[in-house]
């Protein structure tokens, strides 16, 4: 353009002026142009983001306070008590199957298997983040369907497989387990979660934010603010889906001195990957394929030389 602009203008055609004019448009046009491709991926963008917004919006709510339907008005002398509970996410797929379990008041109770096998499952099933198909399920004494959600769920701490952890500071993250805790509490819990010190090692403390994603805390370091948050939550029966990632070996060592802080007079229920932190408890339940295989201590599971055997020779044969 700008060399046949030159020779219109040697030509007498057209000014100079009108020259740089055009030349100046049709930058303008060309820029218009080459960004309407990365303008329709934005629109595309945002129009996915917004479905998603919306589809949060028309999700049920929990109706955390109201009793919505009593389907036993059995009683249980145990903490917790699952009789021939059966439940699947998807119709055909059975992910438990006629599980019955009894953990007593102050008791430790651990359940190891397979992947897959329905132990998160049971944990969900116990807060009602899903209804058993059948059976029933009674914690401290009662049936859960004779709990509003809100009582049934303060019932418990629950540390869960991936913790969560919310955007907003790290305080705020503990602070979820009692709302209204004094920064005391907070920092308390923190202590007693072996999470206090890399916490003031930040240049913010308790004030750093965490980021979507918790990029900037190590798995160890999230675990032990979720721990913390459970300690500060004081509930009575504690819920604790131990973590498959690998931690190194000193992170693994707080999270269990958290852990074995956290269960003191609690009773627990623990889902173990690592055998060797549950040789001491009460009762060890074995899941395979949402069955209950096998059930004892530690030491009666060994000598059965079944699958909790064969779990154990495998995690320490290598
Ligand atoms: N929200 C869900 N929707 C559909 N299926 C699910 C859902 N959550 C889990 N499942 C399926 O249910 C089965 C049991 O899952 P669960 O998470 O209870 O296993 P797990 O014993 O905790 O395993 P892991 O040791 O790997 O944590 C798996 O086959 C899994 O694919
Ligand atoms: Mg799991």
């Amino acid at each position: 353009m700008l060399a046949f602009g030159l020779y219109m203008s040697i030509m007498g055609k057209v000014d100079i002026g009108t020259i740089a004019a055009i030349l100046h448009l049709q930058g303008n046009a060309s820029f218009l142009f080459e960004n309407i491709g990365s303008f329709i991926t934005l629109i595309q963008r945002s129009l996915v983001g917004a479905a998603r917004v919306f589809a949060l919006f028309s999700s049920p709510t929990e109706s955390y306070s109201l009793l919505d339907r009593a389907r036993s008005s059995g009683v249980s002398n145990q903490m917790i008590e699952m009789k021939a509970v059966s439940f699947s996410y998807e119709n055909d797929k059975k992910v438990l199957n006629n599980i019955n379990l009894s953990i007593a008041e102050g008791n430790m109770t651990a359940i190891v298997g397979t992947s897959g096998g329905g132990k998160s499952t049971i944990l969900k099933l116990l807060m009602r983040f899903y209804d058993a198909d059948n059976g029933e399920i009674y914690v401290n004494g009662k049936s859960i369907h004779s709990r509003t959600l809100r009582e049934l769920r303060d019932l418990f701490a629950y540390v869960p497989q991936d913790a969560y952890l919310f955007m907003g500071t790290i305080e705020e993250n503990i602070s979820y387990g009692k709302i209204g805790a004094s920064k005391e509490e907070i920092i308390e819990a923190a202590k007693r979660a072996y999470a206090h010190d890399f916490i003031v090692e930040f240049p913010n403390g308790y004030k750093t934010i965490v980021e979507e994603g918790s990029n900037n805390l190590s798995g160890g370091q999230k675990q032990r603010i979720a721990i913390a948050r459970a300690i500060l939550k004081n509930a009575q029966i504690l819920l604790l889906d131990e973590a498959t990632s690998a931690l190194d070996s000193e992170s693994e060592q707080l999270v269990q001195l958290a852990i074995n802080c956290l269960m003191k007079g609690k009773t627990t229920l623990v889902i173990a990957h690592k055998l060797s932190t549950i040789e001491a408890a009460d009762e060890i339940f074995v899941l395979k394929k949402g069955e209950i295989v096998e059930k004892g201590s530690h030491k009666e599971l060994i000598s059965m030389k079944g699958l909790y055997n064969n779990l154990y020779d495998f995690q320490f044969k290598c």
